[in-house]
C-alpha cells in the first residue's frame, strides 16, 4: 500500500480549539480545515499556490494552506479567518475592509485579511509599497486592489481616508 492511502493521527489547535483526527497522508491542509472541520472561511481558488485565497497562519507564519499537507500540521497552532474576531468584535483589519470597501465578491477576502493581519503584526505602520508587497501572493479577481490597500492602510492607522470620509471632512 502506498503511503498516500494510509491514515495518520494528527492533533492541531485551530483558533484556540484542539482537534484530534486521522487524515490521509495526501490530504491538503486546506481540505482538512474546510471539509473535516467545516471551517469554510478559508477559500480555495487554485489549489496550486497561486491565488492566496487559502492563506492562514500556522505557528505564527503566513502560509498557503493548499501547499501544506494536513499531516505536516500535526502539533501546529493555526489561525484561520474564523478565529480573528473575538466575542463578536471584528478586528481593525476586518473593520477596515468593511468600512473602506476592501471587497467586492469577497472570494479573496479571507486570504487578504489573513495576509494583512500577518503584515501588521510584524509591521504596524507599513508603507503602501510594503502593503502591496505583502499581498502580492493574493489575487483579487475583482481587481479591487486600490481599496484593499486603502483598507490595510486604514487598519494600520496610517491610511488616507476613503473618498466618502474625505468628502465628509471637507464639509
Ligand atoms: S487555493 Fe491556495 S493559493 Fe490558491
Ligand atoms: S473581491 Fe472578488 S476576488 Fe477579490
Amino acid at each position: 500500500m502506498s503511503d498516500a492511502g494510509m491514515v495518520h493521527p494528527i492533533t492541531v489547535t485551530i483558533n484556540g480549539e484542539r482537534y484530534a483526527r486521522t487524515v490521509q497522508a495526501r490530504k491538503l491542509l486546506v481540505h482538512f480545515i474546510r471539509d473535516e472541520l467545516a471551517l469554510k472561511g478559508t477559500h480555495i481558488g487554485c489549489d496550486t499556490g497561486n491565488c492566496g485565497a487559502c492563506s492562514i497562519i500556522v505557528n505564527g507564519k503566513l502560509i498557503k494552506s493548499c501547499m501544506m499537507l494536513a499531516v505536516q500540521a500535526d502539533g501546529a497552532t493555526i489561525e484561520t479567518i474564523e478565529g480573528l474576531e473575538a466575542e463578536g468584535e471584528l478586528t481593525p483589519v476586518q473593520r477596515a475592509f468593511h468600512e473602506h470597501h476592501g471587497l467586492q465578491c469577497g472570494y479573496c477576502t479571507p486570504g487578504m485579511v489573513m495576509s494583512a493581519t500577518y503584515l501588521l503584526r510584524g509591521n504596524p505602520d507599513p508603507s503602501e509599497e510594503e502593503i502591496r508587497r505583502a499581498i502580492r501572493g493574493n489575487i483579487c479577481r475583482c481587481t479591487g486592489y486600490v481599496n484593499i490597500v486603502r483598507s490595510v492602510k486604514a487598519a494600520a492607522g496610517a491610511g488616507e481616508p476613503a473618498a466618502a470620509d474625505r468628502a465628509e471632512a471637507s464639509r
